[in-house]
């Protein structure tokens, strides 16, 4: 290589810092089956950082009645209504509503951002067991099912007595954001670290999303344990 050649070698760009996220401050986000205690928490906690929360249900009389419990300018509609008003669409029904409500939805669903935090767990007098889903977790469910959404999954390891508690002003924990586009995954980060005490940490594409839903059988143990409301921190980074 002469001195030419490489004087004309373009400088490689500095790696983008991994903590610089887009602000969301403007997204409106949905929550299906918001009138839950996850849905509703989430809800809570979103609102109260100043989200434009939109709660949504099987009935919009349950989600605008929610709605009115949580205040922060939180509204209720129906599924769908909720689903098409909002940029970015949490799933918190359970897992056994799951594949029938997303299907229902595909249409108001195409182009959104979903965030699903479904953990498909089974309950037997040894506590609580990962489900084994055919499309190997509900994430990857749910990008089967919409094949025109932005499907990403996080919000799995947070406690709902925690988010609905008006006492409690931060939440210290992380929240572990799956996803297969880049773009999608820091929005979902961004939007976790929105609720003070929280932060959103990219933990891998949906085909591991299995492990982290699945892990919240472990963190129901620790709670009947240790009488606690368990959360995780990724420590090091
Ligand atoms: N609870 C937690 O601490 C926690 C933490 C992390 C993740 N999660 C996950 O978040 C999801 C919601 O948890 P949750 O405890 O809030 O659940 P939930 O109370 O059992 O259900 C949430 C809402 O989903 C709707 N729903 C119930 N059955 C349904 C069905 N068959 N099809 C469609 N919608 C149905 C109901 O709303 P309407 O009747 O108003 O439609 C209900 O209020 C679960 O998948 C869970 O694994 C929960």
């Amino acid at each position: 290589m002469t001195s030419t050649d490489s004087a004309q070698t373009p400088a490689k760009a500095p790696a983008k810092d991994p903590w610089d996220l887009p602000d969301v401050s403007g997204l409106v986000v949905g929550v299906l089956g918001g009138t839950g205690p996850q849905g509703k928490g989430l809800a809570y906690r979103l609102a109260k950082a100043g989200q434009k929360v939109i709660i949504g249900s099987r009935a919009a009389d349950r989600a605008q009645a929610a709605a009115g419990e949580l205040g922060h300018g939180i509204e209720g509609a129906d599924n769908a209504e909720c689903a098409r008003r909002s940029d970015i669409v949490i799933v918190a029904v359970p897992w056994e509503g799951h594949a029938k409500t997303l299907e229902s939805l595909r249409a108001e669903l195409a182009g959104k951002l979903v965030v699903d935090c479904v953990n498909p767990l089974g309950f037997d007098k040894k506590g609580a067991y990962a489900l084994k889903p055919e499309e190997g977790s509900a994430a990857e469910q749910a990008a089967a099912l919409l094949p025109d959404a932005r499907v990403t999954a996080a919000f799995h390891h947070l406690s709902a007595v925690l988010l609905q508690d008006p006492e409690i002003e931060q939440i210290d924990t992380d929240v572990m954001v799956l996803g297969e586009a880049r773009d999608d995954v820091e929005i979902v980060q961004a939007l976790a670290g929105r609720i003070p005490g929280m932060r959103g940490v990219f933990a891998g594409r949906l085909r591991n999303a299995h492990q982290v839903e699945s892990l919240v059988a472990n963190l129901i143990s620790v709670n009947r344990r240790y009488k606690a409301h368990a959360g995780l921190r990724v420590t090091d980074v």
